[in-house]
């Protein structure tokens, strides 16, 4: 498989010239190679030659998987077609974690809805053990219908949320705040599908269907460029590169926009309720 093509350069759509220098390692995965079942055993397979990855949720339990290869920086996505049908009730966790308590975490989790009721993707960010920083969107396109790309770039400076290459989310590095940031710990890369109807859908009103099971979301094109954290570090080059801040272009900073003025349904830092006190240092401008 080619490691590099004009499709996974096409990725770099709506940033500056100067992330282009960040490919310098691309690595499109294989599920065999890059991946490995964690638990659910049965319900998870790979298939066409390690291509494809299926997790699968029925009334015993559910499923998941995680990378081999722990990251740190870089631009790592991958395509995700999530459970069709009346998914109300299941969760399709796609998240990016170093280990122990004071964990870092990058979140997706896509929660399932009724038939033709629209999915929520919910984003968190937690650096050192504390997350609270949750943005929820609606999608602009039906997620089950075909495969989408989910993807972050990660550096020391901000982190960026994309799907299908258009930036929904920015956390910037503002340590300078007092607001740890995750740049030392490398993560790796975990997907679970799981019934969570007690919360997931309209807050719980609305339970898991098991006469639809087994409910099934399916992966592939897991691409990951720089950083794969072997023999505890990174090349050089790519770490001098991940010092840098992404910069969003022009049409970048509209795409994101728009995302945020049309189907932002949640973000923390306008939730006066909840933080009576005063919003996380993080939020003011
Ligand atoms: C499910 O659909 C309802 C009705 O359109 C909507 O309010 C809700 O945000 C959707 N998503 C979830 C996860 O409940």
């Amino acid at each position: 498989m080619s490691s590099c093509s004009s499709s996974k350069l096409s990725l770099m759509l709506f940033l500056s010239m100067s992330m282009s220098s960040l490919i310098l390692v691309a690595v499109s995965g294989n599920f065999y190679h890059d991946f490995e079942i964690m638990w659910g055993g049965p319900r998870a397979r790979i298939l066409d030659g390690g291509q494809l990855l299926t997790l699968s949720l029925d009334r015993v339990s559910g499923s998941g998987f995680r990378s081999k290869n722990e990251y740190l920086f870089g631009r790592i996505g991958m395509q995700i077609k999530l459970v069709p049908g009346n998914s109300a009730g299941t969760v399709t966790a796609y998240y990016f974690s170093s280990q122990g308590p004071t964990r870092d975490e990058i979140d997706f989790e896509f929660l399932g809805n009724l038939s033709g009721q629209p999915y929520v993707l919910h984003t968190n960010v937690y650096s050192q053990g504390k997350g609270d920083r949750e943005q929820q969107f609606y999608l602009w396109f039906d997620p089950t219908r075909n495969f989408h790309t989910y993807s972050i770039i990660w550096n020391r400076r901000n982190i960026i949320f994309l799907v299908d290459n258009i930036p929904i989310r920015v956390f910037n590095n503002l340590e300078s705040r007092g607001v740890p940031f995750p740049k030392s710990q490398p993560m790796r890369i975990y997907s679970s599908l799981w019934n969570a109807d007690e919360w997931a859908t309209r807050g719980g009103l609305v339970k898991t269907d098991w006469t639809k099971a087994p409910f099934t979301a399916g992966f592939r094109n897991f691409v990951a460029n720089c950083c794969a954290w072997s023999s505890g570090s990174c090349s050089t080059k790519c770490a001098t590169a991940m010092q840098r801040r992404a910069v969003l272009d022009a049409a970048g900073r509209n795409r994101l926009r728009w995302v945020q003025k049309k189907f932002m349904i949640y973000n923390y830092c306008t939730d006066f309720k909840r933080f009576p006190q005063g919003l996380p240092p993080e939020c003011k401008r």
